[in-house]
């Protein structure tokens, strides 16, 4: 998968996954614009794609501010000249169990993970019309679309949310030749799952047919693949990223055989 001569935007790239797609489309050629709230990693991943040998910018934007992704996408048109690929990547993850989650609890969550993907999309939407290869990739979560977990009722909604947005999308958007799809990662070892204990970790893995949380990179490979020219015709579909952690009809079926 070549992407010499592309112009990739990825939100929420200053760690974790975003960070791994930001590397992985630089290292394939891309240029590649690094969009987060957290600019001093942000910059970093910006030097460390430079030291590598690639071509990036960072830029501080929140998605959860229309103001700000206009901004953006107003300094990637000046300094790269357009934009091929969309990855909406930024993400939060905070637990809130229902008898006591607040409005502003729910809120918080939706604001940037549902409404900043809307924004992120409305602001780029014009250079990737004039792309030949536009590319919308959405990064949804196993949790919503296909499973639960207590704490979590306000990140499932929006994480299956935007596969609803992304299949009406992708419909409006075909006439430009644009496609949207969306990865569903499982457990991915990212600096938002923070440290997570020994304990827990084991009693995760145990669950994934593959015995390990996901990398970063994983999840970045499935990007790529959605982003590449061979995806061309594949519009409106999701791709899960678990290591087989969904497939398992209950824990019986990962006993010893
Ligand atoms: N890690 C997992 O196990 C996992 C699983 C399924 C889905 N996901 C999804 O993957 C995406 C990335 O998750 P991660 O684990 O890499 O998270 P992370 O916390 O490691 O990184 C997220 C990045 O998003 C940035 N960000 C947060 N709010 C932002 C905002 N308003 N505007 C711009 N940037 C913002 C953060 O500063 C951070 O750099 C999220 O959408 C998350 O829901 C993660």
């Amino acid at each position: 998968m070549k992407f010499t001569g592309c112009i990739a935007v990825i939100t929420g790239a200053s760690k974790g996954i975003g960070k791994a797609m930001a590397q992985q489309f630089a290292a394939h050629g891309a240029k590649v614009a690094v969009l987060d709230i957290d600019a001093p990693a942000g910059e970093a991943v910006v030097q460390a794609i430079h030291e590598a040998g690639g071509e990036a910018l960072f830029l501080r934007a929140d998605v959860g501010d229309p103001a700000s992704m206009e901004q953006a996408a107003e300094q990637v048109q000046n300094t790269f000249g357009g934009t091929d690929i969309l990855c909406c990547n930024a993400g939060i993850y905070p637990q809130a169990f229902l008898e006591t989650m607040t409005e502003a609890d729910w809120d918080a969550v939706h604001r940037v993970n549902l409404k900043g993907m809307f924004f992120t999309v409305k602001a780029f939407l014009t250079m990737l019309k004039r792309s030949k290869r536009g590319r919308i990739v959405l990064t949804s979560s196993i949790t919503g679309p296909i499973t639960g977990f207590p704490g979590w009722a306000h990140y499932g909604s929006t994480k299956a949310g935007m596969l609803g947005f992304m299949r009406s999308a992708a419909i409006e958007l075909a006439k430009y030749g644009i496609t949207v799809n969306a990865i569903l990662p499982g457990n991915i070892a990212t600096e938002g799952l923070g440290e997570i204990g020994e304990e827990y970790r084991r009693k995760m893995e145990a669950m994934i047919p593959f015995k390990r949380l996901g990398r970063p990179e994983d999840v970045a490979y499935a990007a790529l693949f959605f982003a590449s020219e061979e995806a061309n015709y594949i519009t409106g579909q999701t791709l899960v990223v678990d290591g087989g952690q969904v497939l398992p009809e209950s824990s019986l079926a990962l006993e010893d055989f």
